[in-house]
């Protein structure tokens, strides 16, 4: 018998529906069959009144973008699992026409307002030579084939699309500024349209057809031109980033710092264990040394807890995060990052571990680049680090009996492209029962410098992210960030929710232990 694809498409008609719903449809699967396949079997042998848009069928023209299974994606490029069953609807930000069709002039008409072509003020030379190494920085985001699927997928452009023109619009402004025959000052209009609304979330990358890093590629490379000519950071950037060039540490210190206790917790600064498994060196970063000193603790416990040696250095500079998202690039290469990697790499181990997302992508992703070389080390989230080891003593560990959801961190989902880690060590704790949330990998809309820049709109997200939780009926909402962990304390608060309690990763892993 012939395999069937379930398909639920969204259908709507405006002469006679009030709104649009789903409708179940059976298609014939055929070996690498993909989405945009199933569209076309139900317009061709179902339903001719079907509409739905395509027309290269080579992710190239970027008309055929729709949401895919809550993601969105052009159809022509994405596989059919015949496994799983298949929602198909249209993209979000703009008014359905009809079915999968919407229509995108308010997003053309804000386009063409930013005169989307390389403006000149003289006439070119004929042939026009453009070298290689001019084309070099803006070759990425020259790929862009307007598919709008990293506008649906934004979540600041969610909260506020007038505030944020969002992804796409900024891979143009980077294009052009980076071009140098292009006259105008993008940087300029790219800050007008928000460029530190982002939080680097990286869900753009994630649906992009053509795989463009506009975080990385864009939204960073312009906040680093906005930060030399004044117009960056915000005002709510510069005391942390000024505090951590000045003392090492972005935040101010509430109590004992970690590095101060842990001379006394671990008897040196390496904890030693009988028939190691491992040797890895800890990463604490800002925020745990200073703020969230137990889970830096639960870290280094759940560690010596799986046989696992630990070297805490006795000194370190805050990662460098907090400047980079806010483009003082050449703050960090010169203040931050070279003591680090000193330092890092001094501890002689093949692996660091950090507990903030933040630290990890920043000294993965980052470094090599500013310091022109690999690091001498490798450097893993902890939830990483645990669930690609799969040995996780859970032998000592006592039941919890908790009912939990988890928040997956940006930074750790899609920076560090360790996608199902938390949950992995989260769900073989004994007696938690791991509730999924909607959405539990959308933004908490902290990070970025968004919370210290654009508090407005970072609340915006954190607050669709804590409907989420509220909505789960968990007991409590785990994660393995701190900036993530603050955020959500704070809006499940604002919310009178502080009854679901926060935890991360670390916190859990150590009370089972106990
Ligand atoms: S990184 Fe996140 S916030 Fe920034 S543009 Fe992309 S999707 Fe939007
Ligand atoms: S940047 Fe990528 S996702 Fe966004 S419109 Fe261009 S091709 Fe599509
Ligand atoms: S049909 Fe052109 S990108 Fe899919």
């Amino acid at each position: 018998m012939a395999e069937i694809v379930q398909a639920k498409v969204f259908r709507y008609n405006p002469d006679v529906d009030k709104e649009g719903h789903f409708e179940n449809y059976e298609v014939p699967y055929v070996e690498g069959m993909v989405v945009l396949d199933v569209l076309h079997h139900i317009y061709e042998k179902i339903d001719g009144s079907f509409a739905y848009r395509w027309a290269c069928r080579a992710g190239q023209c970027g008309s055929c973008a729709v949401i895919i299974n809550g993601k969105p994606r052009v159809a022509c490029r994405t596989i059919v699992d015949k496994n799983k069953p298949l929602t198909v609807a249209p993209l979000l930000q703009f008014p359905v026409v009809k079915d999968l069709v919407v229509d995108l002039d308010r997003g053309l008409d804000r386009l063409a307002k930013m005169r989307p072509y390389v403006t000149r003020v003289t006439k070119p030379a004929r042939p026009e030579i453009i070298s290689k190494e001019a084309i070099e920085p803006i070759k990425e985001v020259r790929e862009c084939i307007e598919c709008w699927s990293c506008i649906s997928a934004c979540p600041a452009v969610a909260e506020a699309w007038q505030q944020f023109s969002g992804p796409m619009y900024h891979a143009k402004f980077a294009r052009l500024e980076f071009d140098e025959r292009d006259v105008e000052d993008r940087v300029k209009m790219a800050f007008l349209e928000g460029l530190y609304k982002c939080t680097t979330c990286r869900a753009c990358v994630e649906v992009c057809p053509k795989e463009i890093d506009i975080p990385g590629k864009a939204i960073e490379k312009l906040r680093a031109v906005a930060a030399k000519t004044g117009l960056g950071p915000l005002p709510g950037h510069k005391e942390y980033t000024t505090r951590a060039l000045q003392s090492g540490r972005s935040v101010d210190k509430m109590g004992a710092s970690l590095l101060e206790m842990i001379p006394e917790i671990i008897h040196g600064n390496i904890a030693r264990v009988k028939d190691a498994r491992d040797t890895v060196g800890y990463f604490p970063g800002c925020l745990t040394d200073y703020r969230l000193q137990e889970v830096g603790k639960a870290i280094i416990e759940v560690l010596i807890r799986n046989n696992i040696e630990v070297i805490v250095p006795q000194e370190f500079a805050c990662c460098g995060s907090p400047l980079l998202r806010a483009g003082m690039v050449d703050e960090a290469k010169e203040n931050l990052v070279p003591k680090n990697v000193r330092i890092l790499e001094e501890l002689g181990v093949k692996t660091i571990v950090t507990g903030c997302p933040g630290c990890s992508m920043t000294i993965k992703n980052n470094y090599p680049e500013l310091i022109g070389r690999k690091l001498g080390f490798e450097i893993m989230h902890f939830s990483e680090y645990f669930a690609g080891r799969n040995d996780l003593n859970t032998g000592d560990m006592k039941a919890l009996n908790l009912k939990a959801t988890y928040h997956n961190p940006c930074h750790l989902n899609r920076g560090m492209n360790a996608h199902d880690a938390l949950k992995n060590v989260l769900s073989k704790i004994p007696g938690v029962n791991v509730i999924e949330m909607e959405e539990s990998d959308r933004c908490c809309g902290a990070g970025g410098g968004v919370r210290a820049g654009e508090r407005p709109i970072s609340m915006m997200m954190a607050r669709r992210k804590g409907e989420f939780i509220i909505n789960s009926k968990a007991e409590a909402c785990v994660t393995q960030c701190p900036f993530c962990y603050i955020q959500i304390q704070d809006i499940l608060k604002q919310m009178g929710y502080q009854q679901i309690k926060v935890y991360d990763l670390a916190d859990l892993l150590a009370m089972s232990y106990k």
